[in-house]
Formats: C-alpha cells, structure tokens, sequence
C-alpha cells in the first residue's frame, strides 16, 4: 500500500497525487514510468512520475482522468488514502545528449513526461526549446518550463469537442513554425499517437532526428503480455521494455493507432456506467 501524501486539482481533470514510494524514489531515472493499481480487481495504469525525492522517498504523479478507473481516483482517493501497488520504475532511461538544440513537445498532460527528460537535457548542455500545445482548461505547469527552458511556448486554444484533431492541427502549425523560426535539430513527442505521427509527417519534411515516446495499452510492464507490443523499423517491440521512446523514423504509427483505438467503445461504455452509478447515488 502506498499512502497519498497529497492530491491536489491541477486543472478540470488533472490530478497530481504525491505518494509515498520509497522504492520507486530511489530508482527512478527520467525516461521511466511506473505502473499503479488504485482498486482491488482494477485496471493498471501507466503513469510518469514528474517530480521525486529520493530522500524524502515520494513521487508525484500526475493522473488524466480519461476513463473509468481515473475518474474513480478523482472521486474517490484521498490524501491519507492508498494505493493498492506501483510496480516500477519500468522502462529504460531517456538517452543522455549535450550541445543539440531540442525541442521537447508535450501534448496535454503529455507535458508530464517530458518534464524530468527536458530538465535533464538542459542541465547536460543543450538548447531547450519546450511547446505545450493544449486546449486551454488544461494548461498547466507553465513556470515550471519558463524556470529551465531557454524558451517555452505556449499553444492554448479553447475548449472544443474535437480533441485529438484539434490538437493535431494546432501542434502542426506551432511545430512548422518553430521548425522554421528556431530550427531544432532533435524533436521529442509525448502525446496521442494521432498527433505524434501529424507531427513526425511535418518534421520528417526537415529531415530532423526525432524521438517519440509510444503508448500502446500496456498491462503488465514487464514485457510478458504482450499488450504493448508496436512495430518498429519492421520489428515486433514492446514499449514497456524496449522503449517507451522509440525513432520516429522506424515506427508504424497506423498500426499502433489502430490499436489503441480498439477498446475506446469499451472504455466509454464503462465510463458511462461508472457516471450514472454515482450519479444515481448507487454504491
Ligand atoms: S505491457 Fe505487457 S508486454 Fe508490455
């Protein structure tokens, strides 16, 4: 059991739970993710630790609530409360570079991930040029880019029903424009598949080196499942051990966004019902 040292609302539906994880603390390097378990007989989810003490032995998580499971963590998880487990840190560390000009992308809450991996890359001696490309309820952790970043920039449109296109288009035109105006030689994503390929297709016009970091289901993280498994560079990997970060030049996004769309019906019947039971006051 892991004990919620702190939850806090960040936006309409980010979260940030401070939770006391000495073994993940200790361990845990940038690049990596861990795999939490909030309810008993519950879904395993993937999340980034943003921020850790090793010696304070707590991490911060930052949970989008976007299904079932994680509008039952809003609801009903408290500071004082539990997590059931974290498995972790899974994955392998992001690569370490010196004297690049980067820009490091995050798409919505993907901003989460890149955080601990850009702040890493600016201390290590390159040029950070960060983007945030989000509707605008959902902008957050802008001073904490401003305090490290030689330049962050902000892209944040209202609110509108169309998600992933509309932060599609919206991470193309920022990315065409800094592709032009700044002229980064690596480009790293973390965000929907649907945006990270749009924005590959604008990059690749470049001929930059660009890194992305995939998010296929996963449910065990261990590399045994098999759940996670994507294609790149004509091989069959799986994200939770080879990655997450893969070359944007060899992976097969139609595949891995086919996938990932496979249980969305699933995922929002569910959502629907978990709704209307707290809605209707039941259990
Ligand atoms: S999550 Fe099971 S193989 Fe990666």
């Amino acid at each position: 059991m892991y004990k919620i040292l702190e939850k806090k609302g960040l936006t309409v539906n980010q979260t940030l739970y401070k939770v006391e994880a000495p073994h993940v603390a200790e361990k845990v390097q940038p690049g990596q993710f861990v795999i939490i378990r909030a309810f008993e007989n519950g879904e395993r989810i993937p999340v980034t630790p943003v921020r850790w003490s090793k010696e304070e032995g707590w991490v911060d998580l930052i949970v989008l609530t976007r299904g079932k499971t994680t509008k039952r963590m809003e609801v009903e998880l408290q500071e004082g409360g539990y997590l059931l487990d974290i498995a972790g840190p899974l994955g392998n560390p992001a690569e370490h570079f010196s004297g690049k000009k980067i820009l490091a992308i995050g798409i919505m809450t993907g901003l989460v991930e890149v955080y601990p991996i850009a702040k890493m890359w600016k201390e290590e001696g390159n040029t950070l040029i960060t983007l945030h490309v989000t509707p605008e309820p959902l902008l957050f952790m802008q001073e904490e880019f401003e305090s490290f970043s030689d330049k962050h920039i902000i892209d944040a449109y209202p609110m509108t029903e169309t998600w992933i296109p509309d932060l599609g288009v919206h991470a193309v035109d920022s990315v065409k424009k800094i592709m032009e105006e700044d002229k980064p030689d690596m480009v790293f994503i973390v965000g929907p598949t649907e945006v990270q390929y749009a924005v590959f297709n604008v990059v690749k016009e470049y001929g930059v080196e660009m890194e992305v970091d995939l998010h296929p289901i996963m449910v065990d993280g261990t590399g045994m499942c098999g759940a996670c498994r994507v294609t790149v560079g004509g091989e069959v990997k799986f994200a939770c051990v080879d990655g997450p970060s893969f070359d944007a030049y060899k992976v097969d996004f139609e595949e891995l966004i086919s996938r990932n769309n496979f249980y969305l019906d699933k995922e929002q019947f569910s959502m629907k019902l978990y709704l209307e039971s707290i809605q209707g006051g039941a259990q």
